[in-house]
């Protein structure tokens, strides 16, 4: 059962002499041994001591497709050798932009970035040109990359977080400007949302979400909730913008507003869009991105369209709209299918643990609650369990997400699923009793 880690361990000691604290995002920190992964294909990743894992992290999400889909290979091969850079226009985004504004029902115009961040950050400013107005709305719990205006209260303490109705925008790091405009909202609480949004009329250019709350548990929006939000932003005068990074593509070929049937003004998409190439999109109505068009709304950056990127995001995209009835019914087939088969060996186990989610990404929460509606539901949840659970399942060779969330892909199978069924029953009769 005990795996060697001799090899990783090394590595990370020598790392932690050259990499600031080891690791190149603070969404690697671990308390044991980071993964060195050695290569990927499929559905697995085998690390630097030989270890195999069935991987449910798939990058933080962007290998929809299984690691290293042949076709995506074969595009960024043949780029490769006609160009890597260009910082100029070319042939293949134009292409690539078309696609995108017939799969996303929003979408009449877009702009190119490289990661999620950078087209989240594009979108509050373009909301804030174009309305002309300072304050955009978050949720708690909701998260938009780690720049400085959007890197609040994302997490926070809830002893610093103020009441669950009128939460106040938490700081999430050290060095980072004072919340400037920025007015933040429970999630799927629409009284306290229409409550305010009254306070603040006028004056709030955009509501920011991620339509299905995916940093925080997976958390859909209530039946009606998101509609109502809709209506609420129109009433107002205020853009709806949803970040789509991760339920972009994952949930339907036209993300979560064509999954849920709601319509915003701005969407932000990265992630999956690229079969692992770091290409990311804002997407927008068109009279809202004609402030960028005419010059109001400033967007630039050496490696927007970058051809290499932009040649993964055709050849995964191809598949994902071409293919739409087979990638889909397998995503969701698969990831329901190991949601109910973790319930039942849970149940069998006695152990309280609640599994939500849509399927191509979902949760596991060890809770006695039925249901985890938004960020404080999520703090209650037993967070430390979670990460030991987490380390236990990498020991039986199975990878998730070390907060409890699972990413499906295409390339998942019926044996992956077995395999990571019978582990995750071992993993959680490993833990101590809670
Ligand atoms: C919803 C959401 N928005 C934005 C981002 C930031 O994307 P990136 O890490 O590519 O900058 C992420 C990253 O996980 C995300 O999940």
């Amino acid at each position: 059962m005990s795996r060697t880690l001799d090899a990783s361990r090394d590595l990370y000691a020598t790392a932690r002499k050259y990499i600031a604290g080891g690791v190149s995002s603070d969404a690697r920190r671990t308390s044991g041994v980071p993964l060195y992964v050695e290569r990927a294909a499929g559905s697995r990743l085998w690390d630097v001591d030989g270890n195999e894992y069935v991987d449910y992290v798939l990058g933080q999400g962007p290998a929809l497709l299984g690691h290293c889909p042949p076709e995506v290979v074969e595009a960024v091969s043949a780029q490769v050798a006609r160009g890597i850079v260009y910082s100029a226009q070319h042939a293949a985004e134009v292409r690539v932009a078309e696609r995108l504004c017939a799969m996303i029902p929003s979408a009449e115009r877009v702009r190119f970035n490289t990661v999620g961040s950078e087209a989240a950050h594009a979108a509050w400013r373009l909301a804030r040109g174009h309305t002309g107005r300072r304050k955009i709305l978050k949720f708690e719990g909701h998260y938009h990359g780690w720049l400085d205006p959007v890197l609040y209260s994302v997490h926070p303490a809830v002893d610093l977080a103020g009441p669950a109705d009128a939460p106040v925008p938490v700081s999430g790091t050290a060095g980072q400007p004072e919340a400037a405009d920025l007015v933040i909202a429970p999630w799927n609480d629409l009284a306290t949302l229409t409550r305010i949004m009254e306070a603040h009329a006028g004056q709030i250019a955009a509501v920011v979400c991620e339509p299905v709350l995916c940093n925080t548990g997976a958390i859909a929006p209530e039946p009606g909730y998101l509609e109502a939000v809709r209506e609420l932003c129109d009433r107002h005068g205020s853009l709806l913008i949803f970040d789509e990074i991760i339920t972009g593509f994952r949930l339907a070929p036209g993300g979560a507003q064509e999954y849920l049937g709601v319509t915003p003004d701005l969407s932000v998409f990265g992630k999956a869009m690229a079969g692992g190439m770091q290409v990311s999109a804002l997407a927008g109505r068109a009279f809202v991105m004609d402030s960028i068009s005419g010059g109001k709304v400033a967007h630039a950056g050496t490696f927007n369209s970058q051809p290499v990127g932009i040649a993964a995001a055709e050849a995964t995209l191809r598949i994902l709209d071409e293919r739409r009835e087979e990638v889909y019914g397998t995503l969701y087939a698969r990831g329901r299918a190991l949601m109910e088969g973790i319930r039942e060996v849970a149940e069998k186990a006695g152990v309280p643990l609640l599994v939500d989610g849509p399927g191509p990404v979902f949760q596991t929460y060890f809770t006695d609650a039925p249901a985890v509606r938004d960020y404080r539901d999520f703090a209650r949840t037993d967070r430390a369990r979670m990460a030991l659970l987490h380390a236990a399942l990498l020991e039986r060779g199975v990878n998730m997400v070390p907060r409890g969330l699972w990413f499906l892909s295409t390339a998942h199978t019926e044996a992956d699923l077995a395999f990571t069924v019978e582990a995750f029953d071992g993993a959680l009769r490993s833990l101590p009793l809670g």
